[in-house]
């Protein structure tokens, strides 16, 4: 961590990293601005109660921008210090270009896929007609897509093989834990909603599940599989490449299938083809 090492609170900071982040925003509310500059914040972490310096370690910054942060957030704590910051505010970590290992590449094409379902949520909630036998079914074609592709296929790869190689009682892992446990909520809110034909119920659980999964792909593409892939070892990494070839055997020829699903739902959708899923 870049704490200014000839700054005379280099003790104090030290604490202040080993506080949750949502503790130190609270005392000190403008730090969330700065925070937001570097596209840190809460939001990363969820819940909040992860430590400051793991907020900051997670991001992976480039040495002269967490320089230029740590000033920054000792300027705020310690305002009568001089302290000599860098000139950075986070625009070049904004616009960083990503470079996975090989296996972690395989989710991140995955999510791409996802992203293009969770894209037609709006169209779907709009033309949404529960009380005919296709209505039901292009809800249910959708939901069949987010079971099988998105959950058992893509979050099972990361809860059973990628998570396993991290702390998964760690604040950060546990958050994106706790995501995939709330979107199965309301995956079964949405099949319920369907049986009872209770439209409101299905289209708001569908918008939630919207909001969900975007915030969360987008955190695991930008925070936590950039994280997770400088901390696993080659071995690994070789391991995990083999671990996911193993369940694409078992999941059979589940991309093409599922993208021509995804294709199939876009076409008709922009051509007002119905029924849509077929
Ligand atoms: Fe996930
Ligand atoms: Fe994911």
């Amino acid at each position: 961590m870049a704490i200014n090492e000839s700054s005379p609170h280099v003790e104090g900071m030290e604490e202040y990293l080993n506080r949750g982040i949502k503790d130190v925003i609270i005392e000190h509310p403008t730090l969330e601005a700065i925070l937001d500059d570097y596209d840190i914040g809460c939001g990363a972490c969820m819940v909040g109660t992860c430590l400051l310096k793991d907020i900051v370690d997670v991001h992976g910054l480039p040495p002269e921008t967490e320089r230029a942060l740590m000033g920054r957030i000792t300027k705020v704590i310690y305002p009568d210090t001089e302290i000599d910051i860098p000139e950075d505010d986070g625009k070049a970590q904004a616009e960083r270009i990503f470079v996975y290992s090989p296996p972690v590449q395989v989710l991140v094409d995955e999510h791409k896929l996802i992203k293009r379902l969770i894209a037609l949520i709006p169209c779907i909630t709009k033309s949404m007609d529960l009380t005919t036998e296709d209505g039901r079914q292009l809800v249910l074609e959708g939901i069949d897509f987010i079971k099988t592709y998105a959950d058992s296929f893509h979050h099972a790869k990361e809860e059973d093989l990628l998570f396993k190689y991290f702390d998964e009682d760690s604040e950060i892992v546990s958050a994106f834990h706790e995501d995939h446990r709330n979107a199965r909520d309301h995956v079964k809110n949405i099949v319920e909603g369907v049986s009872e034909q209770d439209g409101a119920r299905v289209t708001k659980h569908l918008g939630a599940y919207k909001e969900l999964l975007q915030g969360h792909i987008k955190r695991e593409d930008e925070i936590l599989y950039p994280w997770m892939d400088r901390n696993i070892s080659s071995e690994q990494e070789a391991e995990l490449a083999a671990s996911f070839d193993e369940v694409a055997d078992k999941f059979g020829n589940v991309n093409e299938r599922y993208e021509a699903f995804v294709q199939r739902l876009e076409k008709s959708f922009l051509n007002n083809i119905f029924p849509y899923y077929r």
